[in-house]
């Protein structure tokens, strides 16, 4: 809860006016998944897509925010969440500043993507769920990652000994398990199209 001696400060210049000089409306595309899915790839081709279109965009990845605005968070269900929470607060930010904010982070509960939609406007929160089976995953491995879970090195480590909940309802699910990244970039614009975020 905020401090009750804050007293939030209403902006002269508004999210509808960044939108109107931007040429298209701010939204939070939220890439959902395994570790080793392809949050970030498909995220990060996304942006580049965008940003030649000449849309504001910016993406928050997974390790990178845990190497900075939450280097003091772990893999417990609560830090998890607190993570969550932050990257939330921030993007909603983003979105009153008047950007596409991409997000990368396995978000793996329900109840913790929950509240960031719910802190948001409707329609500002577009969940998109990267398919990907463990078994996929696991034979990627980029990180190394899964071998060092399943040798026990590393603890609470989703998919293998911490849950991953699947979106119930997501705006959009994307096959990064079998379809290539280009194709899941044309599914992602064609939602923000759709939803009149891009023109
Ligand atoms: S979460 O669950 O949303 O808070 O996780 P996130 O911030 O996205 O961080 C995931 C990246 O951290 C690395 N990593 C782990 N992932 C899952 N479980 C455990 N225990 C763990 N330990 C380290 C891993 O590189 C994840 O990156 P991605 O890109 O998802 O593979």
């Amino acid at each position: 809860m905020p401090s009750s001696n804050t007293v939030w400060h209403k902006p002269i210049v508004r999210r509808t006016d960044r939108e109107r000089l931007n040429d298209h409306k701010s939204t939070i595309l939220w890439f959902t998944g395994l570790s080793g899915a392809g949050k970030s790839t498909l995220a990060h081709a996304v942006e580049a897509r965008l940003f030649q279109m000449g849309c504001q965009t910016f993406v928050f990845d997974g390790d990178n925010v845990r190497h900075g605005l939450c280097t003091d968070l772990g893999f417990s269900e609560e830090d998890r969440a607190e993570n969550i929470r932050r990257i939330g607060a921030m993007c909603k930010l983003f979105v009153d500043a008047g950007v596409i904010a991409l997000t990368a982070f396995i978000s793996p509960f329900r109840r913790d993507r929950q509240r960031v939609r719910d802190l948001v406007a409707e329609g500002d929160f577009l969940e998109i769920y990267c398919r990907a089976s463990l078994a996929i995953c696991e034979q990627r491995d980029v990180k190394g990652l899964y071998r060092r879970a399943r040798a026990g090195e590393i603890s609470e480590f989703t998919g293998i000994s911490s849950p991953y909940e699947e979106p119930e309802r997501p705006e959009l699910v994307v096959d990064t398990g079998s379809h290539a990244v280009e194709e899941n970039v044309e599914m992602v614009i064609h939602l923000l199209k759709c939803r009149g975020i891009i023109p």
